[in-house]
């Protein structure tokens, strides 16, 4: 493996402010289940979003250096020490490859251009933004540090964060996990998808229906750990890496039909993996199947190529092709609205990964 240890600073900072803007992702091939630290069981591909993001500065200033990692936390303009626990925990695990963050005093702000508790996974955007601000003091620490290996890095940092966050730097199409069939794959972190898409892939749509904004009964960590003695979890891991070189293929040829039969497919396998784990538990909501379908029904009777994907959530991500984007958004609003908690949804697209602002 690449060796992701800072090891010397050429330069010295005495104070200094980064800030990224880094989105969400929404898995086509799902993880679900990994090993410490932080390793998946199989192989995942996501669209990476444009639209819900979250936006975070950190203002350094140097210290003597501490054996614990200093910094205050702000979400939204305003301090949220309840936060703090699990970046605190995050930096802990991080400090052993960014020694240097021991060096600062940390202030971040950090803001979600989605509503907060709306269901939609901030954990990803949230943990990618922290990993490029550091990665972008590492870079001025030591300028000689190649941009790709720095890429490489910040994947490995969010990973060790939120899983899925290490799908969250790069765009529009990334994989994480190491699979025979991806060049340059890593269960460390994150790679973009490394052949030619096919055109109908482009700026591809995402609208999430914000069925439940609850707080979810069962994390994403209690969820992964069932999977250890799950009845199906082999078979499942199997079934998962069996469908990234599918749609692997999938990708380049624009098959849509077939996309759709994945894409589906791996989001009810997700929940699948829910409702048979010991103890069992449900995520979707009797509105997340109304939806599933009104979909069904809607792409029975027209010749559209919506498809549906689910998270850890009872929230539906409704999937399209830019094309169809128009009569989409009509189904949406006339069809679907009904099923919206405060008819509430969003309409995202592919983007690029990572970004300053
Ligand atoms: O990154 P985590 O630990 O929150 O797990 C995310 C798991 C899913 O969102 C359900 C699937 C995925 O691959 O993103």
């Amino acid at each position: 493996m690449v060796n992701f240890i800072f090891q010397e600073a050429v330069k010295t900072v005495e104070k200094t402010t980064h800030q990224w803007q880094t989105p969400s992702n929404i898995a086509l091939v799902k993880y679900w289940g990994k090993t410490e630290p932080q390793l998946p069981k199989n192989a995942s591909i996501s669209f990476t979003l444009n639209n819900c993001h979250t936006k975070t500065k950190i203002e350094f200033e140097k210290i003597e250096k501490d054996t614990e990692v200093n910094f205050d936390l702000y979400f939204e303009g305003k301090r949220k020490d309840e936060f703090k626990p699990k970046i605190a925990k995050f930096f802990d695990r991080i400090k052993e490859y960014c020694p240097y963050i021991l060096d600062y005093s940390m202030v971040i702000h950090s803001e979600n251009s989605f509503p907060h508790s709306s269901g939609i996974a901030s954990s990803a955007s949230g943990m990618a933004a922290i990993a490029m601000c550091l990665i972008s003091l590492e870079k001025e620490l030591n300028p000689n540090l190649s941009d790709d290996y720095l890429t490489q890095k910040a994947s490995f940092l969010a990973r060790l964060g939120s899983g899925s966050a290490s799908r969250s730097i790069e765009g529009p199409l990334v994989v994480w996990g190491k699979h025979s069939d991806i060049k340059g794959s890593s269960d460390n972190y994150g790679v973009k998808f490394p052949y030619k898409v096919h055109p109908i892939f482009e700026n591809y749509q995402d609208c999430i229906l914000l069925v439940d904004k609850g707080e979810k009964q069962v994390s994403s960590t209690v969820g992964h750990n069932l999977m250890h003695n799950h009845p199906f979890a082999e078979q499942r891991f199997q079934q998962a890496n069996d469908n990234l070189s599918k749609i692997t293929t999938i990708l380049q040829e624009g098959n849509l039909a077939d996309f759709i039969e994945l894409v589906e497919s791996e989001a009810l396998t997700l929940h699948a993996m829910m409702l048979t784990s010991n103890p069992y538990f449900i995520l979707m909501k009797p509105n997340t199947l109304e939806i599933i379908n009104k979909i069904w029904g809607y792409r029975a009777e027209s010749d559209s190529n919506i498809c549906f994907t689910l998270d850890a959530g009872a929230n539906v991500h409704i999937l399209y092709p830019h094309t169809e984007k128009q009569q989409v958004e009509h189904f949406i609003n006339t069809e679907l609205l009904k099923f919206c908690q405060k008819n509430q949804y969003i309409c995202d697209n592919t983007g690029f990964g990572a970004q300053t602002f």
